[in-house]
């Protein structure tokens, strides 16, 4: 039996990994496909219409995905994060998100959409328990966002669907923006004044080399320094602690008291020391690193009929053996075929 874990219900030992780093949050890819195609995730040319995308019975059931989330609050995840591909194309989502709120440790249940079915979905993701939403926006120019999405959604209905879910109390909203240089950072100040003022934050996403299919150079990558000084030439700003220990934003507030904007800066800056996040994939496998080139099934153990103290000891095995800090190794480590795809395990 693994050393890094315990049975339940007995009292949990903080469960460490490699670097002594504890494990706090899970991110649960809930669906494969999405309605987008951004060149940077999931290019059209790749991802066309004969695409063979996961079969619903391939996809972790929302029995599934509760009883390994109960697992994991009692190793002390507090922390859910709901993903995709786009995670508002799996039917029924308002029902898991009332069954993850329910189970006694989860704290916090997040969710990241590229905003499109928002609208439709934020009234009952709220009353079922969801907190609040990170919404994908990468330009407010119809032109750039379109190349930015793979010609896919519109700007507008992300914006109805940011208004809905902040009418239904989704807060603190979110908007993450990748910036790619030469195609969508001119458009990184218009971001910045739509939604200053308000209690949205926009961060903006250094340009990652995640996956293997966006021919990622590291020249297409802004890095955060050059737009924190950009944008604080025109409403000077000041750095702000983070909210809490590993989060991934670092934080600026305006001087003139409107609001705040994050830069993620995984290329520039990493911020491995303190990743304490797990990812599951929407068909069961689980993944250490958001770099990862291999992860652990736990579906066929689950379909298996794997007990509780088997599957927990999976899981304090992954962990305690997890070394990974692909960020700050990235030099080193770059341009293998094997990375597993973003829209596959989420952001
Ligand atoms: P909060 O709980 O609101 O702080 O959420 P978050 O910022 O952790 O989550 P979100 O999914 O919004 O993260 C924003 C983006 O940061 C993701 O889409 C990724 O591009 C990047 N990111 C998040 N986690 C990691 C990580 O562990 N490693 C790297 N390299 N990038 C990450
Ligand atoms: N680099 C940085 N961020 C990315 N995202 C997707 N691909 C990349 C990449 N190559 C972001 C999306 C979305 C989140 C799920 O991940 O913009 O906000
Ligand atoms: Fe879909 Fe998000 Fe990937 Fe764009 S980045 S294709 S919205 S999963
Ligand atoms: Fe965590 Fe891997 Fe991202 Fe580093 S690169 S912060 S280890 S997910």
């Amino acid at each position: 039996m693994s050393e890094n874990i315990i049975n339940l219900p007995t009292s949990i030992p903080l469960l460490r990994d490699q670097q002594q780093r504890p494990l706090s949050d899970l991110r649960i890819s809930v669906m494969d496909r999405c309605n987008f195609r951004c060149p940077y995730c999931m290019p059209e040319d790749k991802y066309h219409e004969h695409f063979k995308f996961l079969d619903s019975t391939e996809r972790l059931s929302f029995d599934e995905i509760v009883r390994v989330t109960r697992l994991f609050a009692g190793l002390g995840v507090s922390k859910i994060r709901i993903t995709g591909g786009e995670p508002l194309l799996r039917p029924g989502l308002t029902d898991l998100i009332g069954d993850l709120s329910r189970i006694e440790g989860i704290e916090d249940i997040a969710l990241t959409s590229n905003g499109i079915l928002l609208g439709q979905h934020a009234a009952a993701l709220r009353a079922a328990g969801l907190n609040r939403v990170t919404v994908s926006l990468d330009s407010l120019d119809d032109e750039v966002f379109s190349l930015m999405s793979g010609g896919r959604g519109s700007k507008d209905r992300v914006l109805a669907g940011i208004s809905e879910a902040a009418q239904a109390g989704l807060m603190p909203i979110k908007i993450n923006t990748v910036i790619k240089r030469g195609v969508n950072n001119q458009g990184a100040l218009e971001l910045v004044e739509y939604f200053r003022g308000s209690d949205v934050i926009v961060r903006f996403i250094e340009y990652m080399d995640v996956g293997t299919i966006n021919h990622w150079q590291e020249t297409d990558t802004v890095p955060s320094a050059e737009l924190v000084q950009h944008i604080s030439q025109r409403w000077p700003m000041t750095p702000v602690e983070r909210n809490y220990h590993g989060e991934v934003a670092s934080r600026y507030r305006f001087l003139d008291g409107q609001g705040e904007v994050g830069f993620i800066s995984s290329v520039s800056d990493p911020f491995c020391g303190s990743c304490t996040r797990i990812r599951l994939s929407s068909d069961g496998q689980l993944f250490t690193c958001l770099f990862a080139t291999a992860g652990t099934d736990l579906k066929g153990p689950l379909r298996d009929g794997i007990n509780d103290n088997e599957l927990l000891q999976i899981i304090g095995r992954v962990w305690g053996a997890r070394e990974d800090r692909y960020s700050e190794v990235r030099a080193e480590q770059g341009g293998s075929d094997k990375k597993v795809e973003m829209y596959y395990i989420g952001g």
